[in-house]
């Protein structure tokens, strides 16, 4: 995998190939990380060279996912703060809701004075006076996002942020968006068998000289390999609800998974390895998002950086995703 920073758009921030998503470290998705376990993990990620590190305020229902991400920077030394990437995100919180299990909803809400508030207390959790990548996480259904966007412009302007993205978005909101504010990069899901912003949101981003950040590369785990087949989800893992682990998808994605498992044997590569060296090598793709939940995954994960494919394994790759076909897929936040 070729190492070298890419440039986040005309912004001054350059990210790795491989990024550490912070969101399983929240324990919403797992429920059960420790304290401890999102710390290491975060350290592990930095020990090992992956120094950008993907955040939000919602990560976590009091930014349990931020402050892992201070104590780690805190515990690696005092320079380790300007030798990462943090990037946030804004304009998503959680409310209290007792009719759900567990007891809470997703508020998607990007008015300029919650965006401010929630930046406010982002880099108050995480001990720091600047974002080096804020991203509106989604756009807000019922506000023009011209607002949304000239919250975030206002922030990048006052050094709040060094660079600004936009998530889960449409080109037409892309290009809204960037009208009123620089746009440095966009994150979207992306994975071998989840591309649908090949079809027009990543051909947007590459005319429009906007990087592309893209996250579930494991499929929330289940490219990762370790999933069994009896595999059932407690109703407080957020995974439950997804259906490519429900019945007849899910046979079919781990029929997939163990059609990898040969590719990666012949190369000496873990399966991790072999899909997060494919996904980062795909055209128009900046960085790679991972998630992990232990400095064990973490230090598999970071082995992708020295990971080459060859044109067989390409090939058997391919062969492997038309055999399987595009899956059921929904947009989540
Ligand atoms: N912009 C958005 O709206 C948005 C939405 C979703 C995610 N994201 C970002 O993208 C990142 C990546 O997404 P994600 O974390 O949901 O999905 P992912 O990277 O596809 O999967 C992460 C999961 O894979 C499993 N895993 C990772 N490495 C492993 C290994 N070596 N061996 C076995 N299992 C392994 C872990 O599952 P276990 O928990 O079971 O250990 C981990 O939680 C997030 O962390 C977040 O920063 C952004």
């Amino acid at each position: 995998m070729n190492p070298t920073p890419r440039p986040l758009g005309t912004s001054p921030v350059a990210v790795g190939p491989l990024g550490l998503g912070c969101w399983p470290l929240a324990g919403m998705t797992r429920v059960g990380v420790s304290r401890e376990a999102a710390e290491a993990t975060v350290r592990a990620a930095v020990e090992a060279g992956i120094t950008h590190l993907d955040t939000a305020y919602c990560y976590g229902e009091r930014g349990e996912s931020e402050r892992a991400i201070r104590a780690a920077l805190a515990a690696v030394g005092p320079s380790a703060r300007d030798g990462v990437v943090i990037a946030g995100k804004c304009g998503i919180h959680w409310q209290p809701d007792a009719t759900r299990d567990p007891p809470r909803r997703q508020v998607v809400d990007g008015r300029p004075e919650r965006i401010r508030a929630e930046v406010e207390e982002s880099l108050a959790r995480l001990g720091t006076d600047r974002l080096d990548l804020l991203y509106l996480h989604a756009p807000d259904p019922v506000l023009p996002i011209e607002e949304s966007a000239g919250a975030l412009h206002r922030l990048l302007e006052a050094g709040k942020a060094r660079a600004i993205g936009l998530s889960n978005a449409s080109c037409e909101q892309l290009a809204r968006f960037a009208a009123v504010c620089p746009l440095a990069a966009c994150q979207m899901h992306f994975n071998m068998l989840q591309r649908e912003i090949e079809r027009e949101v990543l051909p947007w981003c590459r005319d429009h000289a906007v990087a592309m950040l893209v996250y579930w590369p494991l499929m929330k785990g289940l490219l990762a390999g370790g999933m069994t087949r009896d595999l059932v989800f407690p109703t407080s893992d957020s995974r439950h609800k997804y259906p490519m682990f429900q019945g007849e998808e899910f046979a079919r994605n781990l029929d997939f998974v163990d059609a990898l498992r040969p590719i990666a044997a012949r190369l000496g590569v873990a399966l991790t390895d072999l899909v997060l060296a494919w996904t980062a090598e795909q055209p128009g793709i900046t960085s790679v998002l991972f998630g992990a939940t232990s400095p064990a995954q973490m230090a598999e994960n970071a082995r992708a950086l020295a990971c080459e494919l060859d044109d067989e394994a390409r090939a058997a790759i391919v062969a492997a995703i038309t055999a399987r076909g595009q899956v059921a897929s929904r947009r989540a936040v």
